[in-house]
């Protein structure tokens, strides 16, 4: 895994200043465009998981789609898709969160985990973790069970891990901060 991680840390796309002066934006698409980067992507998630029977992948959008998916296929789980308010049909469960600027919610169908299920929740990143809990939150009204979280980068200073209760694994760690910081 650590050799994936070196190997993909040297894929990602620095911008300084984006999406605001003094960060630097690191972008992880560039691992989406190389079909052996991403499969290496996947690899290390599925060297991580090992043997552990997984049920259901949660992927949370927008980015949590972008390989959350593709982890379940490689996984044998199912994928289960959180969504932003006013997208999903049916009856749902939702979570409220706060953002930089105000609060968001997050949805997801009912009765779209079923209970019992073990489950991993995924995103690119890990700042806050207010989407990541609430996607949790999501999760535990299903009275399913998380296992893990996943991500592919975590900014360690906002110490959104603390925040989670449950095991918290971030692929390229550490690898995205502040400008100077
Ligand atoms: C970003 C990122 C994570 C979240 C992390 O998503 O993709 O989902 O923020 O922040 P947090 O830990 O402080 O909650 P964003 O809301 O920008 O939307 P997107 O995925 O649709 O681009
Ligand atoms: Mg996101």
């Amino acid at each position: 895994i650590a050799s994936i991680a070196k190997e993909l840390k040297g894929a990602l796309k620095q911008f300084p200043n984006f999406p605001s002066e003094g960060v630097l934006f690191e972008d992880f698409l560039p691992i989406f465009a190389q079909p052996e980067s991403f499969q290496k992507l996947v690899k290390a998630f599925q060297l991580h998981i090992g043997e552990t029977k997984v049920d259901y992948v949660v992927g949370l959008e927008s980015r949590g789609f972008l390989f959350g998916p593709t982890l379940a296929l490689a996984l044998n789980a199912g994928f289960i898709p959180v969504r932003k308010p006013g997208k999903l049909p049916g009856p749902t469960i939702c979570a409220e969160f706060q953002k930089e600027y105000g609060s968001d919610k997050f949805e997801i169908q009912q009765g779209v985990i079923p209970k019992g299920s073990k489950v991993v929740i995924v995103d690119d990143i890990l700042a806050t973790g207010g989407s990541a809990f609430a996607a949790g939150e999501l999760v535990n009204k299903s009275e399913a069970e998380i296992l893990e979280y996943l991500f592919v980068m975590e900014l360690d200073f906002l110490h959104g891990r603390d925040k989670l209760g449950k095991p918290v694994f971030t692929l390229l760690s550490g690898q995205t901060e502040k400008l100077g910081a």
